[in-house]
């Protein structure tokens, strides 16, 4: 008799519980547990592997378009470290990473330079050739390049 009735209260006595380790949680748990929600779709600054992969992809990037006879007389006289700074700071904020760009805006930085479309699709070809080479997955370099698309209006001007 008195193991029927042990039985018969044990769901309720395991709800109890739960709910009272529940409102007992530390906050810092709490807030732990907020940071790691599985819910939330990673965003494409993530997926692509935060700051250090960009800043890889960039590096080789910039190596690419310095080597590009069709482009690099462009970038002869330009400080290359601040513009593998400035591009990846572009990145990373386009990405919904925690960056804000702080160079100059499209227009203003491209303007009188004579920028064709050829010239421009050879300098995202140069930037795929990266995206492959570290093995960026097609969905993310889509993403991407439908980031930087839409900049091609202020960029090219002949
Ligand atoms: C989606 C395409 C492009 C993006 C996102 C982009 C982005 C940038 C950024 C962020 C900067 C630095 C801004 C600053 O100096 O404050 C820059 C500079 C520059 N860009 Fe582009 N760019 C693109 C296409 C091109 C193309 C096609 C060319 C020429 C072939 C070009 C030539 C240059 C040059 C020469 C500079 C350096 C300017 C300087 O040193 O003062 N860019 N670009």
């Amino acid at each position: 008799m008195f193991a029927i009735v042990t039985h018969r209260w044990l769901p309720f006595a395991a709800a109890v519980l739960l709910a009272a380790c529940a409102a007992h949680s530390p906050p810092d748990a709490m807030g732990k547990m907020d940071k790691m929600d599985k819910t939330k779709a990673p965003t494409l600054y993530e997926r692509l592997g935060g700051q250090p992969a960009i800043d890889a992809v960039v590096d080789d990037f910039v190596a690419n378009v310095a080597a590009d006879q069709r482009i690099n007389r462009f970038f002869a006289n330009s400080n290359i470290p601040r513009l593998k700074r400035l591009l990846s700071e572009q990145i990373c904020a386009a990405a919904a990473g925690p960056c804000t760009y702080t160079g100059r805006d499209m227009k203003t930085t491209h303007a009188g330079m004579g920028i064709t479309e050829r010239h421009f699709n050879a300098l995202v070809e140069d930037l795929v050739k990266s995206l492959d080479k570290y093995k960026v997955p097609q969905k993310e370099q889509q993403e991407l390049l439908g980031l930087l698309g839409p900049m091609k209006p202020d960029i090219v001007t002949r």
